[in-house]
């Protein structure tokens, strides 16, 4: 049978192309110019929990390669560049005066990228909490919330003249589910009640540090979500589609909700009482998580399909709140997390922000696959290339699905790949490898794999 050439495509003028990373994930320099510890490099040293022990003191030193890595991204033509600034560097305890030497990274980071014409886009909290603020509570203290408005406001102060864009956190359903609730990520507590405490403190952390970041003169002012793209094992069941219900308020709608329509939802605040008497939840607080957001930031890996299982204290991947709750296996084709590749979930999570919350712009802020690339620094035969195709393949669909819900009407401004480089995959450690540029750790030589090509065409031609 004779394939037919895939359709072309075309991307809406000015649609913006980037690549993204996160601080703890790629900077290394842990101990330099006055960094504080943060709960990821506790977490990373306590035996058990990452992979192999592996830490973030390294990564791929792109506090020291900065300008490498800048020129590389330039090569790629990079629209824009989403990095996060790492709290204990500014601030080492988490509270008090500001460290310069930590702004000065940012500082030279965000000159780069400008003067090579890449937008940068600023997350100011990408999960590393400075150690400090974690003795005293973490996420489930409100302190916390308050402590992250003074960070944002020195971190516009220093970089409000040249940067946009800004996010304040990434994904705060991994900080307080994974951090708080099954513990797999740093601080690693399990602990129910801390959970939703930490939910409802990282979401005023955000109206804060937003209300803070305006005030101080910023224009766009955002937030990244990790949206679960949930659906029922059997469509025709009643209880699984109560199970996707349960799954989609206390992932979805416990987020979207206070955020853009400035209340949490009744059904998802009753389950939630049957672990915490919601006491940490204050008159006003709403309001303040409500305010305008201007852009959406979505990230998208894979979808997740649930059943009804009463008595199911849940699989791997369950949480407080899950409990009856089957998380079914992933079926191949799976990527080297084990994550299933279903591009139509990216088309119908866009799909369903847009109807259900109209009138915020998004932007896909990370996006990619880790699959396991191979690079032979010893053959003398080596042409430098690192072929990645199946990389290429689910970029490829899912800037596709991307595509399909812009041509139904979604206001998608523009595509994050993640990541830039191979990178501290969080509990997996090193060995897990999403970046469009291969990273040697040992060497710490980048070469960009098949996949950062293809992405240079694909941003030439604005399309596929
Ligand atoms: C997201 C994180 C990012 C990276 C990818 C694979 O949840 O935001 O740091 O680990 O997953």
């Amino acid at each position: 049978m004779l394939e037919r050439p895939a359709t072309e495509v075309r991307f809406p003028e000015g649609f913006v192309w980037g690549a993204a990373t996160a601080a703890y994930q790629i900077e290394g320099a842990a101990r330099d110019d006055g960094r504080g510890p943060s709960i990821w490099d506790s977490f990373s040293r306590t035996p058990g929990k990452v992979h192999a022990g592996h830490t973030g003191d390294v990564a791929c030193d792109h506090y020291h390669r900065y300008r490498d890595d800048v020129a590389l991204m330039a090569d790629l033509g990079l629209h824009a560049y989403r990095f996060s600034v790492a709290w204990p560097r500014i601030q080492p305890d988490g509270s008090g005066p500001v460290n310069p030497r930590g702004l000065d990274f940012y500082d030279r980071l965000v000159d780069e990228l400008c003067g090579r014409g890449i937008d940068p886009i600023v997350t100011l909290y990408h999960w590393d909490l400075p150690q400090t603020l974690e003795d005293r509570g973490g996420w489930a203290s409100r302190e916390t919330a308050e402590r992250f408005a003074d960070y944002a406001t020195a971190v516009y102060a220093r970089l409000g003249d040249r940067v946009t864009t800004w996010t304040t956190l990434n994904e705060p359903w991994c900080s307080a589910y994974l951090g708080y609730g099954n513990g797999v990520h740093a601080p690693g507590r399990q602990d129910p009640a801390a959970t939703f405490a930490a939910v409802h403190h990282l979401l005023l952390a955000h109206g804060l540090g937003a209300r803070a970041l305006r005030a101080a003169g910023a224009t766009t002012v955002g937030i990244t979500l990790n949206p679960a793209a949930v659906f029922p094992a059997d469509p025709a069941s009643a209880a699984d589609e109560q199970a996707v219900r349960l799954v989609d308020g206390l992932h979805n709608r416990i987020f979207f909700d206070p955020l853009l329509r400035g209340r949490y939802p009744a059904d998802v605040l009753d389950h939630v009482a049957r672990f915490t008497d919601l006491a940490y939840l204050r008159d006003g607080d709403e309001k303040i998580i409500g305010g305008p957001v201007d852009l959406l930031g979505i990230n998208y890996y894979a979808p997740t399909y649930v059943a009804a299982r009463p008595g199911a204290v849940g699989g791997g991947g369950a949480y407080p709140g899950t409990e009856g709750v089957e998380f079914l296996p992933p079926v191949g084709p799976l990527t080297d997390m084990g994550w299933m590749i279903e591009p139509g979930g990216l088309t119908a999570l866009l799909e369903r922000v847009s109807h259900d919350y109209p009138g915020v712009p998004m932007i896909v802020t990370e996006n990619g696959a880790a699959f396991e690339d191979k690079f032979n620094r010893d053959d003398p035969d080596a042409d430098g290339r690192v072929p990645d195709a199946d990389r290429v393949s689910y970029l490829d669909g899912h800037l596709r699905a991307a595509h399909e819900a812009i041509s139904r009407g979604v206001d998608l401004r523009g595509y994050l790949v993640w990541s830039l480089l191979d990178n501290f995959e969080w509990a997996e450690g090193y060995r897990k490898r999403f970046g469009i540029i291969y990273v040697d750790y040992l060497t710490q030589r980048r070469v960009p794999k098949d996949s950062a090509r293809w992405y240079q065409e694909v941003i030439r031609r604005n399309g596929l």
